[in-house]
């Protein structure tokens, strides 16, 4: 089987767009497919704007820039990604949104080896591949945030996964730079759930009036060298996402500890989602 030169990445958001950077910095051709226009737009600014302050940083030559930028396009019709090898979606955290993307990509992509990867914190892998017409192509691919710091990728293998599926999808982790592990296909797989439990803890912590957001960050900052607190780790992640994790989990598990708290709730509520509404736990300039 070739190697992977032809990506599709589904969704630009937050997560979408650090896949797509990091492969397009990795050399191939990425094709990008957000829901409209406007998203399209919003997404193309956002990799631009990662890449260029790479430069700024110094990390990144604008060479480099300038041929990862050559290497991205973008679409708003995922018919556009007929000739694609390997498609990640990573759109909202939502299963009738999701079931519908795969159902779609499944049709779009010509290629019946093509893979079909979901980057679903939550939702159980072998949900999405059944709605397809090659569940053994489907597999679950788990970036984490920022994709272009954070060096794990969880690869979750549906009971109807191929081993050769698996094995296309660790070496295509692989040559993105990124350290894989396996995960079962339970909700949460290996990292959110143990984080989750943690990050809602925090919440409760904060609900009850036991301790101040800044105290509760710098407890784990400080005391046990976590590069971020539970609270601004919550920022950096959305809350909407956070609750949506977290409501898939409680379904699958009926933990309490997993159960999103009021607060939480409120908060989504409220439109203050962490970073991207420039409101969280901490305010953030827009
Ligand atoms: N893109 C590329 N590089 C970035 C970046 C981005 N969006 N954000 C940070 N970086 C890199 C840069 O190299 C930056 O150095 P630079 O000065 O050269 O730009 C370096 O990280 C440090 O960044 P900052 O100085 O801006 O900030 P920090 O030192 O505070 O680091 C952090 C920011 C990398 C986010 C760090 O705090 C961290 O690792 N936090 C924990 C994140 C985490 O736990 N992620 C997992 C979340 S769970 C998840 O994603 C699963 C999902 O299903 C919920």
């Amino acid at each position: 089987m070739d190697p992977v030169t032809r990506l599709g990445v589904v969704g630009c958001g937050l997560m979408g767009s650090g896949i797509a950077e990091v492969a397009a910095l990795g050399g191939l051709d990425v094709r990008i497919a957000e829901a409209t226009h406007d998203a399209v737009e919003a997404g193309r600014r956002r990799v631009t704007a990662s890449l260029d302050r790479g430069v700024r940083r110094g990390r990144l030559s604008e060479e480099r820039r300038d041929q990862a930028l050559a290497g991205l396009s973008f679409t708003h019709d995922l018919s556009d990604l007929a000739d694609r090898q390997f498609v990640v979606e990573a759109v909202a955290e939502n299963r009738d949104i999701k079931t519908e993307v795969l159902r779609t990509l499944d049709k779009a992509v010509e290629d019946p080896t093509a893979i079909l990867a979901t980057n679903t914190s939550s939702i159980p892998v072998v949900d999405l591949a059944v709605v397809t017409e090659r569940p053994a192509q489907v597999v679950g691919m788990h970036f984490f945030n920022p994709v272009p710091v954070q060096r794990l990728v969880e690869v979750i293998p549906a009971l109807t996964t191929s081993e050769e599926t698996v094995r296309r999808t660790r070496d295509f982790a692989g040559r993105l730079g990124k350290q894989v592990i396996q995960a079962p296909d339970r909700s949460g797989f290996v990292v959110n759930a143990l984080l989750v439990p943690y990050l809602l803890s925090a919440v409760r912590m904060v609900e009850s009036g036991g301790a101040l957001p800044d105290d509760i960050d710098q407890g784990m900052e400080l005391g046990c060298a976590h590069p971020m607190g539970p609270l601004r780790l919550l920022d950096l992640i959305g809350l909407d996402t956070a609750q949506a994790v977290a409501e898939s989990m409680y379904e699958e598990f009926k933990e309490p500890l997993y159960a999103p708290p009021a607060l939480l709730r409120r908060m989504v509520a409220a439109g203050h989602l962490g970073r991207k509404t420039g409101r969280g736990f901490y305010p953030y300039d827009a």
